[in-house]
């Protein structure tokens, strides 16, 4: 099947809800098929802060809910260290259906990285997102999320601890700028040697705070 990109699945309006019933109906990339449902971003409408992933996991498919899973969890603990409650943000994906391998009988199914055409299909539905929503802060979790709106030779670990900006079209016309912090994606610290899952750990909440701090600026 031919990619088409998500842009003609996109309806004109910026509210959520309907964004993102509209995303259950997407045809945009070829993972549609063999997910459950897509999941959409999640939060109040007027967040300060927008945390962006990579695609759901298994168990967000299965609940259509972003970030509750291991990652999740591990996100939630990162932000309640950093003093950020999770109730205000909101979070969502690069890429709205989960891209898997097949489990075997009574296992997991397998996560698999989105490929550089999906996550440019799925795109539009992260910028109507941003439009909607229009953050203060967004964090950038991973290298998936950064160079979906940073481009695709963006480097993640040559722009930690700095403060970026989005493209025009993340942001409705007259809207105000989001600055932009770019931070490990939590998956990254849980599969991390168990050596390097505190630092990892640690860097995540300290970019986090570095975000939250930026809200108050
Ligand atoms: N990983 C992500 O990037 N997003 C989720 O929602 C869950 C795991
Ligand atoms: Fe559409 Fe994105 Fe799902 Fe692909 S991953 S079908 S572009 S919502």
């Amino acid at each position: 099947m031919t990619i088409v990109g998500a842009a003609d699945f996109v309806p004109q309006t910026r509210e959520l809800s309907t964004l993102a019933a509209a995303a259950q109906s997407c045809r945009g990339c070829d993972l549609f098929e063999n997910a459950s449902r897509a999941v959409f971003g999640s939060g109040p409408v007027g967040a300060r802060m927008m945390l962006v992933g990579e695609q759901p996991g298994d168990r967000e498919d299965v609940a259509g809910e972003p970030f509750i899973g291991p990652a999740g969890r591990l996100l939630d603990k990162a932000l309640n260290e950093a003093g950020l409650p999770r109730a205000p943000v909101y979070l969502t994906n690069a890429v709205k259906h989960f891209k898997f391998v097949p489990a075997e009988r009574g296992t997991r199914r397998i996560h698999k990285t989105p490929s550089r055409t999906e996550v440019v299909a799925c795109r539009p539905w992260l910028i109507a997102e941003m439009q909607a929503v229009e953050p203060a802060v967004v964090v950038l979790l991973g290298a998936t999320a950064a160079k979906s709106l940073l481009g695709n030779a963006f480097r993640l670990t040559a722009h930690r601890g700095e403060v970026l900006s989005l493209p025009a079209e993340t942001k409705p016309a007259g809207g105000r700028d989001a600055k932009v912090v770019v931070t490990v994606h939590p998956s990254s610290v849980l599969r991390g040697p168990s050596q390097a899952r505190e630092e990892s750990f640690r860097s995540l909440v300290s970019d986090l705070r570095f975000a939250g701090e930026l809200l108050d600026a």
